[in-house]
């Protein structure tokens, strides 16, 4: 089976599970990638059936409203009752690394914000332990330096991700190398460095609810 077709294979099962939970009140949280495209593909179709979606990216939102689906602030939001997002790799705990589109800020503060986070993946996703995919880091402009050192110090291989300004109006910097055999205490110890915005681990607030396709089906869990 190809790629493509197993990313579509879950976010249309993500669509399924998602569906009986909602009602004219319900306000969707809607991650970015591609995994998370096919998902918004698919809400389009029932978009009569929630109030309206809150977006993790400006093209997240451009793709939604294209699809008629009303996009509000996350401020307008009393509640997001299902958060539905992508992730680069996502481990046996269901610790994520994220950011790979460079939308970790606002997906972060989503999955936070959400009642349920649900996580939708091809099998090529799921590792035994995070780390082979380089943790992005989003950082103040001016903190860049300052951070890349921090980050060495924490073991880690920073790059930064030339040409790309975020969303928020940030960088990015892509580290290799980082012992993340503790996810949680990691998140907190990169969050804690100064300048920096967000960093790629999910693990503090990861999700309730694993969607992955395989060659074998889809396994929810
Ligand atoms: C966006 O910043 C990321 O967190 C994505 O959710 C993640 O990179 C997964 O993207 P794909 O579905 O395109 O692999």
């Amino acid at each position: 089976m190809k790629i493509e077709d197993l990313k579509k294979a879950a976010a249309e099962a993500a669509i399924a599970y998602i569906e009986p939970k909602l009602n004219p009140d319900s306000i969707v949280g809607v991650g970015t990638g591609s995994t998370t495209n096919y998902f918004i593909d698919a809400l389009g179709a029932i978009r009569h059936k929630f109030d309206a979606a809150v977006s993790s990216s400006e093209g997240s939102t451009a793709r939604l409203e294209n699809l008629g689906v009303r996009v509000i602030n996350l401020n307008a939001a009393p509640r997001v009752s299902v958060y539905v997002d992508g992730a680069d790799e996502v481990e046996p705990g269901k610790a994520l690394i994220k950011g790979g589109g460079g939308a970790l800020t606002r997906e972060k503060i989503i999955a936070a914000a959400c009642e349920e986070f649900v996580c939708v993946v091809d099998n090529t996703k799921f590792v035994d332990q995070l780390g082979s995919f380089p943790l992005p880091v989003e950082v103040l402009p001016m903190a860049r330096s300052f951070v890349a050192r921090s980050l060495v110090e924490l073991g880690g291989d920073p790059t930064y991700r030339d040409s790309l300004i975020t969303d928020n109006g940030n960088v990015i910097l892509d580290t290799q190398g980082l012992n993340i055999d503790d996810p949680d205490s990691l998140e907190k110890a990169i969050n804690n460095i100064a300048g920096v915005v967000t960093n790629g681990i999910f693990a503090i607030n990861r999700p309730n609810t694993l969607v992955m396709a395989s060659a074998d089906g889809v396994f929810i869990s």
